[in-house]
């Protein structure tokens, strides 16, 4: 195993190299730190990679700061878990979103985000049904 020290704002496209990373509690000490980290890592992660972040719920906030799931801006929450027993931490894991290209009514090149549990995504399958029947 090897590891490297660095503080996670100056690792940008090396972060593309790894399918997890685990974000640890204590990185970024209130929500705003918190968020222009993980905007950074939505940013530089490999599309389709996961994120682990250790998060906090209820009494346990006053210890660790609480990662807010609709702070997660590009990545798609695939679980939450709360422990009950002498354990602290919560845990979420995310995946980036997939980055395709979609043909855009003003920007025909333009990149978006693919979503696929969004509204948007659901709406697509719902016309795929459709063109099956
Ligand atoms: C409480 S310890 C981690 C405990 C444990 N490894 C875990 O699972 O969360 C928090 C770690 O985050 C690191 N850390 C805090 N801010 C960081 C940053 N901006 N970039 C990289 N590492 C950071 C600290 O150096 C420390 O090793």
């Amino acid at each position: 195993m090897v590891f490297h020290t660095n503080d996670i704002m100056d690792v940008s496209n090396g972060l593309k190299e790894y399918e997890v990373v685990y974000l640890a509690a204590l990185v970024g000490m209130n929500v705003e730190e918190k968020n222009r980290i993980i905007d950074h890592l939505a940013k530089y992660m490999a599309p389709g990679a996961l994120l682990m972040l250790r998060s906090a719920h209820g009494a346990r906030a006053f210890l660790y700061p609480v990662v807010d799931t609709n702070d997660l801006g590009g990545f798609e929450v695939l679980s939450v878990f709360h422990p009950t027993d002498e354990v602290i931490n919560s845990v979420v894991i995310a995946r980036k979103y997939p980055m395709v290209l979609l043909p855009n009514k003003c920007c025909s090149d333009e990149v978006q985000a693919f979503k696929p549990l969004s509204n948007h995504g659901n709406n697509m399958i719902e016309e795929l049904v459709v063109e099956e029947n």
